[in-house]
């Protein structure tokens, strides 16, 4: 059974993205193609990835621009109808506003802060308020303007889900499933389980399950599925 998992396709390897897409589908709602892949394989990489996969297409471009740029930017990219299309929230109401009447059938996500980011970067950028609560203002303006999804570190979900309410979905990277042993820059992270039972309508996972890769086929299937499993259980 497919869970609400979207696997971050981190590979420059076209047939390895064909591969971990045959191996995860059964378990995986949505796949995420970020700028990398775009800027290397382009429409017609998306296109290869939708022939393999019914799942839906996440395309991670985190566009960011003045509004009529973004609104041609996002036109670009109809053809493809991604599910969800990311664009920095920080680019303001206008500019997700001109995404979302672009794109009226693609779920336009705003990335509120980048987990990236200290609270000493977003002084110095020029942020008024800590990280948290600028991520929940982000949220709010973001859906007021039309996005309808939203992604966020895990520890910020409570908050944005008390802000935004229900409908707008809440994707989130930095999830580790229990007793992962850790070793890479994930730092502040919640098990897949506890970010949708924190109100994530979606967890972003990459390594978890692609690092099986490595073991073959099977290995990955096996991670999917373990995963998908703990979430819907
Ligand atoms: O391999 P891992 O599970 O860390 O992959 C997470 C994915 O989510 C990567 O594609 C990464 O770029 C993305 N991401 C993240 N943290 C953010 C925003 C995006 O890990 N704050």
């Amino acid at each position: 059974m497919k869970a609400p998992i979207v696997l971050a396709v981190d590979t420059q390897d076209l047939d390895t993205a064909q591969r971990w897409i045959e191996a995860t589908q059964d378990h995986v709602s949505v796949y995420k193609l970020g700028l990398e892949f775009f800027l290397t394989f382009g429409h017609e990489g998306v296109r290869r990835i939708k022939g393999v996969t019914d799942s839906d297409i996440f395309l991670d471009l985190k566009l960011h621009d003045i509004p009529h740029t973004v609104g041609a930017a996002a036109t670009a990219v109809q053809s493809l109808k991604p599910r969800f299309l990311t664009v920095h929230a920080s680019g303001g109401r206008a500019m997700i506003s001109a995404a979302v009447q672009a794109l009226p059938t693609t779920d336009v996500t705003a990335v509120t802060i980048l987990t990236s980011l200290s609270e000493e970067d977003l002084f110095e950028i020029g942020f008024a308020n800590n990280a948290l609560e600028s991520a929940v203002a982000l949220a709010k303006m973001s859906t007021e303007a039309g996005a309808r999804a939203i992604v966020c570190s895990p520890l910020e979900i409570a908050a944005i889900r008390s802000a935004v309410g229900n409908e707008p979905q809440i994707i989130t990277p930095g999830v580790r499933p229990e007793g992962s042993s850790g070793g890479d820059d994930q730092k502040r992270t919640m098990t897949p389980r506890a970010a949708i039972a924190a109100g994530a309508s979606y967890v972003v996972i990459g390594r978890p399950i692609t690092q099986a890769w490595a073991q073959g086929a099977q290995a990955m299937t096996t991670a999917a599925r373990t995963i998908a499993e703990d979430i819907l259980q």
